[in-house]
């Protein structure tokens, strides 16, 4: 069962919510790499016809103040970040009454931190960056299946496939969203306007 001390490594008092640094305080919702398992996060990207676009993507790691993730350099949401490189992620733990919500701008991660992302991901996803490409979705599963085991038996280690691509998403909004099971939810909302933060609390 996940409780917030599994998920998280700390948390502070919320009548400390005012005064507290939002970039420190998503530090301490989002887990150390290999402290838990990766968060699922949506994703959403602005698209050429206007309307966003969502899905779904692994947090790789919050470092430095931005929140990580990783992709393949030819999939939809790449061309969508490079035409407008402003995103925002959501990620829930339903399990323990909490949500985050940051958006900002993106911008590509370090080169030297990708690979060693790539090198913590379990052997599925390294082999997944490789194999998810059209020519090998288009198979039947029967040869979908041959092909991967072709490729795991001829790999035993793996680098980054040249298409494994990650970004940065700094915040300028980051909204914390919590669940009280004794009365209503409650959200406090960050915005940076300069280099300052203004704080707003909200009903849930
Ligand atoms: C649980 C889960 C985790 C996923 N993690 C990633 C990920 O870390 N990176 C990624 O590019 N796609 C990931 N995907 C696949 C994306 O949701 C999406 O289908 C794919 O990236 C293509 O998106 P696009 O065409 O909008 O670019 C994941 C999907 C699921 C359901």
């Amino acid at each position: 069962m996940i409780t917030s001390s599994t998920v998280f490594g700390h948390d502070c008092d919320p009548a400390e919510y005012a005064d507290i640094d939002p970039v420190r305080l998503l530090s301490m919702w989002i887990p150390a790499p290999g402290a838990a398992p990766p968060p699922l996060m949506a994703l959403a990207t602005v698209a050429e016809d206007g309307y966003p676009r969502a899905r779904h993507v692994l947090l790789s790691e919050y470092r430095d103040g931005a929140v990580r993730f990783h992709t393949d350099a030819t999939s939809a949401k790449v061309a969508e970040l490079r035409a407008t490189p402003r995103a925002a992620v959501t990620v829930a733990w339903p399990e323990i009454g909490r949500q985050v919500s940051v958006c900002g701008d993106i911008s590509s991660s370090e080169p030297q931190h990708d690979r060693t992302v790539y090198a913590r991901r379990g052997r599925y996803l390294q082999l997944l960056a490789w194999l998810n490409t059209p020519e090998v979705a288009a198979l039947d599963p029967e040869r979908r299946h041959a092909t991967w085991a072709r490729f795991d038996a001829e790999h035993p280690q793996l680098e980054p496939p040249p298409n494994w691509l990650g970004f940065s998403l700094e915040p300028r909004e980051l909204t914390f969203w919590r669940g009280d099971p004794l009365g209503p939810s409650q959200r406090t909302r960050y915005r940076r306007t300069d280099d300052r933060w203004t704080v707003e609390v909200l009903p849930g």
